[in-house]
């Protein structure tokens, strides 16, 4: 098995897409809950894409991308863009009253046509990321490479601490972040947000 990282190019938007589908449900697949399979990658990794792909790094297993870590470095400016850029398309492609979609896809819907600064919390720091990997390549260290090569572009940018947002039912990931010496901050249920200090 030949696990190999790479910067993100162009032709990976599909892998990248059911990369997101596949761990959307708190890290499990969620392929069977949505009518529509592109609205996990719609919200929380194509809009990393386009407003900084050089911010995303895919981990090949055979040449195939079975994972990616993407953010961005400023988030205040990534919310306003995503309110203003980003959702004002998906508002008109998913309309709040569709019909035909599942209670999780519901709640994808509703998160759509709500205020980004909203659903994004106060950033506790200017950087924030997002990394799913497919089964086949977790538990071999692919994640942890994967954050400390994210930490190394944003040390280029001289920043020196990031957050990501983790569902409270996603244990393993929790731990995952504990493991590479994230904290949690208090208050910050539903989601937690968890931090690492790099300077
Ligand atoms: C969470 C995730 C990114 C971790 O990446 P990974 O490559 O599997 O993790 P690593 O092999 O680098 O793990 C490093 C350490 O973190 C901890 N860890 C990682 N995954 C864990 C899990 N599921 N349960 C408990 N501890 C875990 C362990 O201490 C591990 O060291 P060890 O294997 O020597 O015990 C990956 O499993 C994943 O993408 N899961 C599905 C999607 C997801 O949950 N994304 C995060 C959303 S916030």
């Amino acid at each position: 098995m030949n696990i190999t990282i790479r910067p993100y190019q162009s032709g990976d938007i599909t892998h990248v897409q059911q990369i997101c589908l596949r761990t959307a449900a708190s890290g499990t697949d969620a392929t069977t809950l949505f009518f529509n399979s592109s609205i996990p990658a719609e919200l929380f990794a194509f809009p990393y894409l386009s407003y900084d792909a050089s911010l995303c790094l895919v981990a090949c297993l055979d040449n195939i991308p079975h994972g990616y870590i993407l953010g961005t470095a400023d988030s205040e400016k990534f919310i306003e863009w995503m309110e203003h850029k980003w959702l004002p398309r998906l508002r008109s492609i998913f309309p709040a009253d569709t019909v035909s979609c599942s209670p999780v896809e519901r709640s994808f819907l509703n998160l759509i046509h709500t205020p980004a600064p909203s659903w994004f919390n106060s950033p506790p720091c200017p950087a924030h990321l997002h990394i799913d990997l497919l089964p086949a390549v977790q538990r071999q260290r692919v994640g942890s490479k994967l954050v400390n090569q994210f930490i190394k572009l944003l040390q280029q940018q001289n920043i020196s601490q990031v957050y990501v947002d983790v569902s409270p039912r996603n244990r393993g990931a929790k731990q995952f972040y504990t493991a590479l010496g994230f904290t949690t901050l208090p208050a910050t249920n539903p989601s937690s947000v968890m931090i690492k200090n790099f300077s």
